[in-house]
């Protein structure tokens, strides 16, 4: 698990985006060790409506940014940050039922599936935009 929490995001080479998605995972791993920490609730709840706020934000400017540049993968890609934000959702419903070791767990899962979507769909869009610019 502390490995996990210190693997940083791939570069996919765009400053803006790059810097949105570093604060994402600082998001994340405030999370989880107010999690961890347990007790008063109200930080945890806190940082995780800064967390989805924070994520439709980004979420929208790169498809803003894909849109402008008539991205061929949009439509899949949009599907994707879809489906992260409603895996988000469910996992504030179950951290607000309190229950901290399966929120934690879906923490980790979330944060994985979030360093593939930058690892993979990003780095192929960020790809695309570098090669557009030369
Ligand atoms: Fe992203
Ligand atoms: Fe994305």
């Amino acid at each position: 698990m502390h490995d996990i929490l210190h693997t940083e995001p791939v570069r996919i080479g765009d400053k803006t985006i790059d810097a949105e998605h570093d604060l994402q995972m600082q998001l994340l791993d405030s999370l989880s060790q107010a999690l961890a920490k347990g007790g008063d609730f109200a930080p945890t709840r806190h940082i995780l409506e800064q967390f989805i706020e924070f994520s439709d934000m980004h979420f929208l400017s790169e498809q803003l940014i894909m849109r402008l540049n008539a991205y061929p993968a949009y439509e899949a890609h949009l599907e994707e940050h879809t489906r992260l934000m409603k895996k988000v959702r469910d996992i504030r419903e179950t951290i607000i039922h309190g229950e901290n070791v399966s929120s934690l767990q879906l923490l980790l899962e979330l944060r994985n599936w979030l360093l593939h979507h930058i690892a993979t769909e990003d780095a192929a869009f960020g790809e695309f935009l570098s090669k557009k610019e030369t």
